[in-house]
């Protein structure tokens, strides 16, 4: 079992936990994640190490309330306890040898994409974080932001921040001539495509984190399944971070909508939205 430590609401449907964990702790790296299950009758769910402390033995976890177990942990409160928490899993983020990089995150993505940031800076690298949200109400991580690199603040309706969606303010940057070693991506994959074309265009190696389906999370059962550079790999064992150029884009949409077909029209109109902004 493993206790809430801390519990703090970043918005009204994020919540930022703290779980004791002292093992996961010891060996955690940014890009890595966990599976949790709430309770012995719960689903697996996979969620991204948003940071750790080495010394205090604690993991934080930072998640949307999507449907019935984000429900469910977000009732937790400190105190409580988590039946299951496995990890680390996945690929750790490379960060060797960069001395300067662009981190664009998205909506919850920017919990994915900030403990890359935060490594990248304690490194010595220079970090231009973009981040980007639907309004300023969905805001989360500003100031974590703001401590570890120069940051950009984008919203799609202008409440706060830059008005405006991250892959203007990215394209913005590269052409006034910053020179990154590496875009790192992670949002919606939707985002995360048109960032991919962007950079693309410019010659800038981009990393995306990829975040299908995943059930066992050890690269037995295929549910993760990606195609990157024609060949298929496994998101949990070989990922989550991808060569952003190589990832088939069209197709983890479309296996992704496949479990969600009420959001294939919301793609779509993202889609439209972000293929006029790049024109
Ligand atoms: C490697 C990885 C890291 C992730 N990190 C984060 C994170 O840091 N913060 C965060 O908010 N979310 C993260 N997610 C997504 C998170 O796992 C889902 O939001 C969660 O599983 C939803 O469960 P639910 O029962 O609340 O919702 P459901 O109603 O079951 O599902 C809602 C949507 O969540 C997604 N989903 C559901 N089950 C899974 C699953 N087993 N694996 C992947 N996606 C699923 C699907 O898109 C689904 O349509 C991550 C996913 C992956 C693969
Ligand atoms: S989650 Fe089963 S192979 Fe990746």
């Amino acid at each position: 079992m493993y206790k809430i430590l801390r519990r703090k609401e970043l918005n009204p449907t994020v919540t930022l936990l703290d779980i004791e964990a002292p093992l996961i702790a010891k060996k955690a790296e940014p890009g890595q994640f966990i599976i949790l299950r709430v309770d012995s009758e719960g689903e697996r769910i996979p969620l991204t190490i948003a940071d750790y402390d080495r010394e205090a033995g604690w993991v934080r976890i930072i998640f949307q309330i999507v449907g019935g177990t984000t429900e469910k942990l977000n009732h937790l409160k400190e105190g409580d306890f988590i039946n299951d928490f496995v990890g680390p899993l996945g690929v750790p983020t490379h960060v060797d040898g960069l001395k300067k990089v662009a981190v664009v995150g998205g909506g919850v993505g920017c919990a994915i994409a900030f403990p890359i940031a935060k490594k990248l800076h304690n490194m010595g690298a220079e970090v231009h974080s973009v981040v980007g949200f639907r309004n300023k109400d969905l805001v989360i991580l500003e100031d974590d932001f703001a401590a570890v690199s120069d940051k950009m603040m984008m919203t799609d309706d202008g409440s706060h921040g830059t008005k405006g969606l991250v892959t203007n303010a990215l394209k913005e940057l590269i052409e006034s001539g910053e020179k990154y070693d590496e875009v790192i991506v992670i949002g919606p994959l939707i985002m995360m495509k048109f960032v991919c074309a962007l950079t693309k265009e410019y010659g800038v190696k981009t990393t995306v984190s990829m975040n299908p389906i995943m059930i066992d999370g050890t690269g037995m059962c295929g549910g993760c399944r990606l195609t990157v550079g024609g060949e298929t790999k496994f998101a949990c064992v070989d990922g989550p971070d991808f060569d952003g150029h190589l990832v088939d884009f069209d197709e983890a949409l479309e296996r992704g909508s496949m479990y969600k077909p009420f959001e294939r029209h919301a793609h779509e109109e993202a889609c439209n939205l972000f293929a006029k902004e790049v024109q």
